[in-house]
């Protein structure tokens, strides 16, 4: 079974091209083109959904091309077509569902709308025949939750932020910085050396199953004027390990919770290597095993749309080509 999909959420255009085999059930990943509008998107300080969808419209043909000569096969030779169909920004959404729709009726194949976050949260089990139950960490610029993964396609949300995503707050304090866009990499990047404990940044709600990250923001905006002299270094490993902390204690008091065997996760800030260090150690000292997403993963792509599509098709799902998309679509 060959699954052709295409991500559109927001503003990375991308399409992958995946094959199912039959015998091991693993998959393999025939091709998968990513068109980042970062720069596009740059000089407004975000990203403007107008621009995002006129540019989802400009690379997606291109990349539907490019993924097909890459696979070395024709549209005839694929099985179904899938899209995320949510959550994200609704004119970005319909540009890839609608592709996909059109793919399907033009070709009377099946059609698989898929949650985003659904991509994300399967995506440590990439290539693999079975989702195991886990406690999963999506963490990304729009959304930091914990969820209970009983099997594919049943999910039960645990907690969420009540504010910003970590992600977000990446971004914003490292616009505070005068750092570039994404602030993740940045804030990484910088952190590289810092002294984590030089400055002593709010840890919020730390025994409830959400998360804030507002007032850590916060915290950084207040302490910036007060600091003079050499400070970066530390002061993103500060903001960097008071992020970690939150997300790594969360995640084993939910694992802890649910009794499961395994931690998971995935997402974009899960790109961070102090974050899948940490978590990785705790996961092991307290008695899990650890799975995240691989790095190239872990943001926003088609590959973990497709496999999601590959799974829900293998195991009998499919979707109208009437459903509509949500900007709003919720995982659990
Ligand atoms: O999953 P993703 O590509 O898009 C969403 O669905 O949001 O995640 C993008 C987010 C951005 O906020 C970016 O700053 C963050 O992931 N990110 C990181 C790192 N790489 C990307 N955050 C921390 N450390 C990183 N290395
Ligand atoms: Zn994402």
């Amino acid at each position: 079974m060959t699954v052709l999909a295409l991500e559109t959420s927001c503003d990375e255009t991308a399409v992958a091209i995946l094959r199912g085999s039959n015998g091991d059930s693993a998959a393999e990943l025939l091709a998968s083109e990513v068109a980042s509008q970062i720069a596009a998107h740059e000089k407004y300080g975000g990203i403007v959904p107008e621009i995002a969808s006129r540019n989802h419209l400009v690379h997606a043909p291109r990349l539907l091309k490019r993924a097909t000569l890459e696979a070395k096969i024709d549209m005839t030779q694929i099985d179904a077509f899938a899209a995320t169909s949510g959550p994200g920004l609704a004119s970005s959404l319909m540009i890839g569902a609608s592709i996909a729709k059109g793919l399907a009726i033009g070709f009377s194949k099946p059609y698989l709308a898929i949650n985003h976050l659904e991509g994300h949260l399967l995506s440590p089990f990439f290539g693999e025949g079975e989702v195991r139950r886990n406690v999963s960490l999506v963490v990304s610029g729009g959304h930091t939750m914990s969820i209970f993964v009983r099997g594919l396609a049943d999910y039960q949300l645990i907690g969420r932020t009540v504010d910003d995503a970590a992600g977000e707050a990446f971004d914003k304090v490292a616009k505070m910085l005068g750092l570039g866009y994404p602030g993740g990499p940045e804030i990484e990047k910088h952190a590289c050396g810092g002294d984590p404990a030089r400055f002593d940044l709010p840890r919020s709600m730390l025994d409830s199953d959400n998360s804030s990250f507002s007032g850590l923001k916060t915290a950084v905006r207040y302490l910036l004027p007060k600091l003079h002299g050499d400070f970066l270094a530390d002061l993103c490993a500060s903001f960097q390990q008071a992020i970690v902390d939150v997300l790594v204690r969360k995640t084993i008091a939910a694992a802890q919770k649910y009794d499961v065997d395994l931690v998971t996760m995935s997402g974009g800030v899960s790109c961070n290597r102090e974050l899948r260090r940490q978590l990785a150690e705790a996961s092991v000292r307290a008695g899990f095993d650890f799975k995240s997403a691989e790095a190239w993963l872990c943001t926003d792509n088609a590959a973990m749309i497709a496999f999601a599509a590959l799974l829900r098709l293998q195991a009998g799902f499919e979707s109208k080509v009437t459903e509509e998309i949500d900007p709003n679509l919720k995982v659990a």
